[in-house]
């Protein structure tokens, strides 16, 4: 690459707006993501933020605003739109196939053909399963086999499979949104780790979460949106007490350090 090139975040969102009949849920909203950062967006309920993600992932249509992907203005009008520039989301309900085995629910959607004869095609499940087996041990994903029904594993697991799944589309941005919603204390610990794994091996993740000791932990910076807007971007620093206090005087409305932007509507 050209050294003296400029270098674009991976992601910007600037000014997105939506709305939904008179329901402003996000009132003009920034974001950058930069290369192989963890970004955490937090905030309370309906504060905005599976919506500005949903923006992000093709699923929603701004009412206004500009996305740019590593400085190309994108037009996502659906979530393959997104997939084809590497955006992935992982849903909060993990949006898996529970009556297929682990290898179905990371192919679903784009399955290995082996021969194809005009229309048809033969799967080839064999090929499709061991490389489902080198995603889940490349990303250390403890899982009894490739060939267990999704409905068979444990919330952590299913969490894990669907994450693998959205980086076995060759996503460059994963977004995750409450991953650690509903699951026990070791699995949660499951999850961090391999958002910390995913970042290790270069991807860039935005991760939603009402637990702000999952955010500390993982996230190298961090958006508070109260009521549509952002009212704070910052590095992750300090200790978790002090880090604590900080998140919420934001979400409370304490604490705005755009203010003066927001106030102009
Ligand atoms: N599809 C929708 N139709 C109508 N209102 C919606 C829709 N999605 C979200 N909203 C509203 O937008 C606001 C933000 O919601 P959301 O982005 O889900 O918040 P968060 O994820 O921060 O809890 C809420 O008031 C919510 O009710
Ligand atoms: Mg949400």
């Amino acid at each position: 690459m050209n050294q003296t090139a400029e270098k674009h975040p991976v992601v910007e969102m600037r000014n997105i707006k939506k709305y939904f009949g008179g329901v402003h849920a996000l009132r003009g909203v920034d974001l950058v993501l930069h290369e192989n950062e963890v970004l955490g967006l937090v905030g309370d309920n309906a504060a905005g933020k599976s919506t500005l993600m949903k923006v992000l992932s093709g699923a929603y249509i701004p009412t206004d605003g500009d996305i740019f992907i590593e400085g190309k203005k994108a037009h996502f009008t659906n979530p393959m739109d997104a997939r084809r520039q590497g955006i992935e989301m992982v849903y909060q309900d993990y949006a898996l196939a529970n009556n297929l085995d682990v290898t179905a629910n990371v192919f679903l959607g784009r399955e290995v053909v082996r021969i194809s004869f005009g229309p048809f095609g033969v799967l080839d499940y064999h090929l499709m399963e061991q490389e489902t087996r080198n995603l889940m041990n490349r990303l250390k994903i403890d899982i009894p086999s490739v060939r267990q029904k999704v409905e068979r594993l444990s919330g952590g697991q299913r969490q894990a499979v669907a994450i693998a799944r959205a980086t076995a589309f060759d996503a460059k941005v994963i977004i995750m949104d409450e991953p650690t919603a509903a699951l026990s204390v070791a699995a949660i610990d499951k999850v961090l780790e391999l958002v910390r794994e995913l970042k290790a091996q270069g991807s860039s993740i935005i991760m939603i979460s009402h637990r702000l000791e999952d955010i500390y932990q993982v996230s190298d910076r961090m958006i508070v949106l109260r009521r549509g807007r952002k009212v704070s971007d910052t590095k992750v620093e300090g200790d978790l007490h002090e880090f604590r206090e900080n998140v919420v005087a934001y979400m409370i409305g304490a604490r705005d350090d755009y203010a003066h932007e927001n106030d102009v509507d």
